[in-house]
């Protein structure tokens, strides 16, 4: 399939997808509709893997980046292609909306975390959870409240298809924990373009 014709198809099936993912959300009624999300980014991910090709989304030269696939589509997700190396990791942190994850390539470990004490914004302590290695095939949800660090295992970058209540350039102040130091620490308002890594 030509590159021209690939990106008219892509689109195609993305604004499907969000729109899907609307739906879901009104059925919802207030509710978040976790697994019903990740079934539909999953099944995304299933019929369309050739309209993702790698040589569409470029390595970083180091870390990771973020290819947006919603921009341009009227929508009020942030729908994204992380490429993240080998390596790549980061500490606990929550993004303060709600998000999806499902494995095209490579291996990401997620580690969830729960804030055990906050003794104020700049204090608070955390504890592992439990852990989801997304992988093809594999897929994850987050709330709005939940906190998780990351790290790209070896064996080739890993490679996620990210849904976001909304795009970077409107995420919430991000807040990362350090777990052996007992911080908090809230990321200035802007920063989602930061995390974008382009
Ligand atoms: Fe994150």
């Amino acid at each position: 399939m030509e590159a021209q014709e690939r990106a008219a198809e892509r689109k195609a099936a993305c604004r499907a997808l969000l729109e899907q993912v609307r739906s879901i959300e009104a059925e919802a009624r207030g509710a978040f509709p976790g697994p019903a999300l990740r079934d539909a980014l999953l099944d995304f991910a299933d019929r369309h893997r050739a309209l993702l090709p790698d040589d569409d989304f470029e390595l970083p030269r180091a870390h990771g980046r973020m290819h947006a696939l919603s921009d341009g589509l009227d929508t009020p997700y942030g729908l994204y292609i992380h490429v993240a190396r080998p390596g790549k990791e980061a500490e606990p942190h929550c993004h303060g909306l709600w998000s999806v994850g499902v494995g095209l390539a490579g291996r990401e470990v997620n580690r969830f975390w729960r804030v055990t004490e906050q003794s104020s914004a700049t204090r608070a302590r955390v504890e592992e959870t439990h852990s989801i290695t997304l992988a093809p095939g594999t897929g994850m949800v987050m709330s709005e409240h939940d906190l998780h660090s990351t790290f790209v295992l070896e064996g080739g970058e890993a490679r996620i298809l990210n849904l976001f209540a909304r795009p970077f350039e409107q995420f919430p102040r991000v807040v990362f924990y350090h777990p052996k130091w007992g911080t908090r620490r809230a990321l200035p308002q802007a920063s989602g373009r930061t995390l974008r890594g382009d």
